[in-house]
């Protein structure tokens, strides 16, 4: 397999973690949050990009979705798969919900279920885990003038920290770069951030259930139809 991978991997340094990875099939566990969303599809056809951001991966489900829209379209695209892999504040905020960590003495073990799927899924020769908290990871991003073409923002659903991600992010967008913003209309604190973003750098914004469209040319949009009726459970996560 032919690992184009290698492209953003060496620019930034990284170790390649399919290399020494022992595939565990145990591990595999599909679940994610709205990571078939067709806003991917929409975004990754309008910008063609080279790599996307992903910033809030989990257990890799829309990673492996953009990795299969890439692949389809011949793009040759790389993922840039950015999270701490240590879960949300309702891993702590909501009984029960500690244990969908899977912690290993102590210390959450998501990633591996994270490298379980993408092999499993065969992707991980477009997928480059980045271990690392959003803001630290932007700020290196932003210095080292990385620019992506489509950055799907799914980190943290509160108001403060969700507006911080999507001031972060924005200048690694490219100039005619998509982003993607996950839990837009399910979660207040994230559609506020979105919508008070999108205000403050002046660009029309595309909502749909659980993920709104935000593109970086003020030039560039989108018509939206409504396709179904759909129930949702508000602020899952
Ligand atoms: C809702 S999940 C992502 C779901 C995934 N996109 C999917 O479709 O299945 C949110 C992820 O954001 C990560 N996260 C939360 N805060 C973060 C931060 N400050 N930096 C990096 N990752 C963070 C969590 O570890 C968790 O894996």
């Amino acid at each position: 397999m032919k690992d184009i991978s290698e492209g953003i991997r060496a620019r930034l340094g990284l170790e390649n973690p399919f290399d020494t990875y022992v595939h565990d099939p145990s591990r595999i566990d599909r679940q994610g949050w709205n990571s078939r969303h067709g806003f991917f599809e929409v975004a990754i056809e309008a910008a063609a990009p080279r790599l996307i951001i992903e910033l809030g991966v989990w257990k890799g489900m829309s990673s492996i979705h953009m990795a299969e829209i890439v692949k389809a379209r011949g793009l040759g695209a790389e993922i840039l798969a950015v999270d701490t892999w240590l879960g949300s504040s309702n891993h702590l905020a909501k009984p029960g919900r500690r244990e969908e960590l899977h912690p290993v003495d102590g210390y959450p073990s998501v990633y591996r279920t994270f490298l379980a799927n993408v092999v499993d899924a065969g992707h991980q020769d477009v997928i480059v885990p980045l271990p690392m908290d959003g803001n630290s990871a932007a700020y290196a991003l932003n210095k080292l003038g990385v620019k992506a073409g489509v950055i799907h923002i799914d980190a943290s659903h509160e108001y403060a920290s969700c507006l911080a991600d999507l001031r972060n992010y924005w200048p690694l967008l490219a100039d005619d770069g998509i982003l993607i913003a996950d839990d837009y209309g399910s979660w207040p604190g994230v559609s506020r951030a979105v919508c008070e973003f999108a205000a403050e750098v002046d660009r029309p914004l595309f909502g749909s259930m659980s993920k709104a469209l935000l593109p970086k040319s003020p030039t560039l949009g989108f018509d939206l139809k409504v396709t179904r009726k759909r129930s949702y459970r508000r602020g899952d996560k």
